[in-house]
């Protein structure tokens, strides 16, 4: 079975009742049935959006054997004719094809589906999760999976009432190096943390205009001065330092620059004359925020992606025993790194420390897409359903995560000023545990 990394829950949390049936433990926070059986048969996988992101997860769910998906929804037929195709190339039935805005409600209660993933748009991703798991479904979504706070609390009250996972499909926590720095996090190899940086860092300027100058939905939806993507960057710290397992992100500050790329770049693309480049942008072109641990560990967070600027995600992590830098790629470990104060390679360390799922599968993940994370991210999604378990990215993560967005908006707006971060487990932080050195 994967592991069920940092959730706190896992197989352990099944006991049988008298009857059979299988009863989630109060560790986990629910109080409902999950199924205590494995599925002895395949793992059925309905897709909402099957634009950019929805097609090339839909061409990894096709290598994982098991897989099968019935159900193909998209509001451009092409697209769904396109995904029906590709499933059927991989020598599965013809899915059923859905075009309607709302059809998510239909395919949230049909019989034939264990789950539903969905690659929208942003503002789909929290409806279509609440109608999965309201049909009894494992959830599966891109990011973030919720932007207000009563969506989040939504989820999680309907994640928590069918007992059903909702997991954010968070790629960037299962690339290599941050796997394996969480294994050596976990065994205390850079001490007691103090600091973490980490940024979604890259020019994203092409995705927000379409052909002439019109706007896309990303830019559009760049309306709001925040952190619009906060958990690319934010996934693997969360992991690394615990949090809703004994800590938790308390408050953060937040402060936006000037908004002049997208002006620049819309000038520069299609003239001067192009609404695009005339229009006022409200999204500062470079988001930071500063966010504390209950634990007193600080992290910054960076949004980045509207200047030409090659890609950096950062993933620092700093204790009293030593170092990583994503971006150097290099470590210093105190009393361990042969010369004092001086960086070294990352991968020698690799040997010792790599993470159990790429020992596993490295070779066949290092073909997909972002560093691997794309195979390995919806494997694990897979196997939890497959297991009926929890999925290592647990509701609590994926709305903690996500929330951000509006936690960097309210702080943006009002001078920086310190927004707390509601606690979406309800105190069971406190008590859930970190996952040990077997389950990660
Ligand atoms: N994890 C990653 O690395 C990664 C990478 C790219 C995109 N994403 C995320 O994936 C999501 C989709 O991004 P994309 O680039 O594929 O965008 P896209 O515009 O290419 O695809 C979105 C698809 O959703 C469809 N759609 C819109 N409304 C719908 C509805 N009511 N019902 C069903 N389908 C509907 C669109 O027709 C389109 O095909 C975004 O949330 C984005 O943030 C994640």
């Amino acid at each position: 079975m994967t592991k069920i990394l940092n959730s706190g829950f896992n197989r352990r949390d099944f006991i049988k009742t008298s009857t059979g049936a299988g009863l989630y433990v109060a560790a986990s926070g629910y109080g409902s049935t999950f199924s205590d059986y494995a599925l002895q048969r395949p793992v059925r996988i309905g897709f909402v959006g099957v634009g950019g992101r929805g097609m090339g997860i839909l061409k990894v769910a096709l290598t994982i054997e098991g897989v099968e998906i019935p159900v193909i929804c998209d509001i451009v037929e092409e697209r769904v004719a396109r995904a029906q195709n590709l499933v059927q190339d991989a020598g599965q039935p013809k899915p059923k094809g859905y075009t309607g805005p709302e059809d998510y409600k239909k395919i949230a209660e049909l019989n034939n589906l264990d789950a539903i993933y969905t690659a929208t748009p942003i503002e789909l991703h929290t409806p279509i999760m609440l109608a999965a798991l309201r049909g009894g479904k494992y959830g599966g979504t891109e990011m973030p999976a919720c932007t207000e706070y009563d969506q989040a609390w939504e989820l999680v009250e309907a994640s928590e009432k069918a007992g059903k996972p909702c997991m954010l499909m968070e790629n960037y926590v299962y690339m290599r190096n941050v796997k394996m720095v969480l294994v050596m996090a976990q065994l205390g190899m850079f001490g007691a943390l103090t600091h973490c940086e980490c940024g979604y860092q890259h020019d994203a300027r092409y995705a927000g205009f379409g052909p002439g100058g019109k706007l896309l939905w990303r830019a559009l939806g760049g309306q709001t001065n925040n952190n619009p993507y906060p958990t690319h960057a934010i996934g693997p710290i969360a992991q690394w330092l615990n949090i809703n397992r004994g800590n938790r992100f308390e408050y953060l500050v937040s402060m936006s620059s000037r908004a002049v790329g997208q002006n620049y770049y819309a000038n520069k693309k299609f003239g001067p004359d192009n609404p695009a480049a005339k229009m006022k942008y409200a999204a500062g072109d470079v988001n930071t925020s500063l966010i504390q641990t209950h634990d007193g560990i600080t992290i910054t967070l960076y949004y980045d992606t509207k200047n030409p600027r090659p890609q950096d995600w950062i993933y620092r992590i700093q204790g009293t025993k030593g170092i990583y830098s994503g971006t150097l790629n290099k470590i210093y470990l105190e009393d361990i790194s042969p010369k004092p104060d001086q960086w070294e390679p990352i991968d020698k360390y690799q040997e010792k420390y790599e993470h159990p799922l790429w020992k596993k599968y490295g070779l066949v993940a290092e073909s997909s897409g972002h560093g691997g994370g794309d195979y390995l991210c919806f494997r694990d999604f897979v196997q939890a359903i497959r297991n009926q378990v929890q999925t290592p990215i647990d509701v609590y993560d994926t709305v903690t995560w996500s929330i951000i967005t509006k936690l960097t908006e309210e702080s943006v707006a009002n001078k920086s000023r310190p927004v707390d971060f509601p606690d979406y487990t309800r105190g069971k932080w406190q008590t859930r545990k970190p996952a040990t050195i077997d389950e990660i």
